[in-house]
């Protein structure tokens, strides 16, 4: 029957948390991913709701053996693409088109031949560095790619849009903001967003200690406190896609997922020095930095989220006409100070946590 919820990319950040809403509301899953997903409290081994495939979405029919590729088309209700490569190592766009742009081709196959519905996730960042308002009715506005994520995610959606009108299937767009683990563990400070700050400046305090050093000075890090992030919940953005999937209207449209107002960057930085408990980093201008240079510690902090500095700048705004129209304006809402605080203090005590065993 097909009553089964295909989740490429199911083994990450996004696809565990889509993972955990189906699953909770009693739905069948099959992930796809080349790792299994890790949900706490769940062997997806023995789960009974899930099953879980190798695939590689790099390759032609994901790699799935003829019989598995039946299979799971046979029972997919929906087809969510998520997997992607997501770091932000190369700054232009060859090296992820493998991943981004061919396994979104493979993707649209799959959901073809099995005549399911194709919930892309792409990102609001297609936007590049894009100032001002970005529409859901935007894509191409001449923008500039800050790395080759950026890029191959704009190339992946394009080539969706492009294909729209032909493809057997409806097909949905879904640009998420920033996602952030409401439920951390130590290896979200792998993840792009504000975790990775967080590990790095709690590793430079543990380094401190070990040396015998009482305190570590607050650390400066570039950025403009007036700007702000489309930082979203890692639940609510699972929660946003079950709901638009669940609405056939959905199909053609693409839904910004970020909440009503993006989070302040001094809000960001209340909420990160709140968790240490203490003053531990705090933004300053370059003008601040031109007026006395980054210290050794400040240009090692730096040197550690590199990729990541260009977005503490951002000016731009994403509209959200579709997603309150289709699944209400109580969808997606702000993150709040006291929220993101805990989400940061449980990161800083899984990652102590990890250290001491
Ligand atoms: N996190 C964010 O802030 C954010 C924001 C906007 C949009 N997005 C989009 O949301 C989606 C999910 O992002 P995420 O944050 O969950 O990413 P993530 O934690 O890095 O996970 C990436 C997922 O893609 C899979 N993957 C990578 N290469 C693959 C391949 N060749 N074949 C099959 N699977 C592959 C990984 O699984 P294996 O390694 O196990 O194969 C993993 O499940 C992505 O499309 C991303 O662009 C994320």
């Amino acid at each position: 029957m097909k009553e089964h919820i295909v989740v490429t990319g199911a083994s990450g950040l996004v696809g565990r948390a889509l993972l955990r809403n189906y699953l909770g509301q009693g739905r069948p899953v099959i992930a796809l991913s080349r790792k299994p997903p890790m949900l706490p409290g769940l062997d997806p081994a023995s789960h009974p709701l899930l099953s879980w495939h190798w695939g590689d979405v790099s390759l032609p029919r994901l790699g799935l053996a003829p019989e598995t590729y039946a299979e799971v088309c046979a029972k997919a209700q929906i087809v969510f693409h998520l997997a992607a490569r997501t770091d932000f190592k190369d700054g232009t766009a060859a090296s992820y088109l493998p991943v981004n742009l061919e396994g979104v081709k493979h993707v649209l196959a799959l959901a073809q031949e099995a005549k399911a519905p194709l919930h892309q996730v792409s990102t609001a960042f297609v936007c590049g560095d894009w100032a001002g308002e970005f529409r859901e009715g935007d894509l191409d506005l001449g923008q500039h790619f800050r790395n080759g994520y950026e890029e191959s995610k704009f190339l992946g959606e394009s080539f969706l849009h492009g294909a729209m009108a032909a493809a057997s299937v409806p097909i949905t767009i879904h640009r998420p903001g920033i996602v952030v683990e409401r439920n951390p563990s130590a290896a979200s400070g792998k993840t792009f967003g504000p975790f990775l700050f967080l590990d790095a400046v709690a590793r430079m305090r543990d380094s401190a200690e070990a040396k015998g050093v009482a305190e570590l000075p607050v650390l400066r890090v570039q950025g403009n406190r007036q700007a702000h992030l489309p930082l979203v919940f890692d639940d609510a953005v699972a929660e946003a896609l079950v709901r638009l999937a669940a609405q056939p209207e959905s199909g053609g449209q693409v839904f910004q997922l970020v909440a009503p107002q993006p989070v302040g960057n001094d809000l960001l930085e209340d909420a990160f020095n709140e968790a240490f408990g203490q003053p531990a980093a705090h933004l300053a201008g370059e003008e601040a930095f031109a007026h006395q240079p980054a210290n050794s510690l400040e240009a090692l902090l730096a040197r550690k989220t590199t990729p990541y500095a260009a977005y503490l700048d951002l000016s731009v705004r994403f509209t959200r006409r579709n997603l309150d129209t289709l699944a209400g304006a109580e969808t997606l809402p702000t993150p709040k100070l006291a929220e993101l605080t805990q989400a940061f203090r449980a990161f800083l005590a899984a990652r102590s946590q990890r250290s001491r065993a």
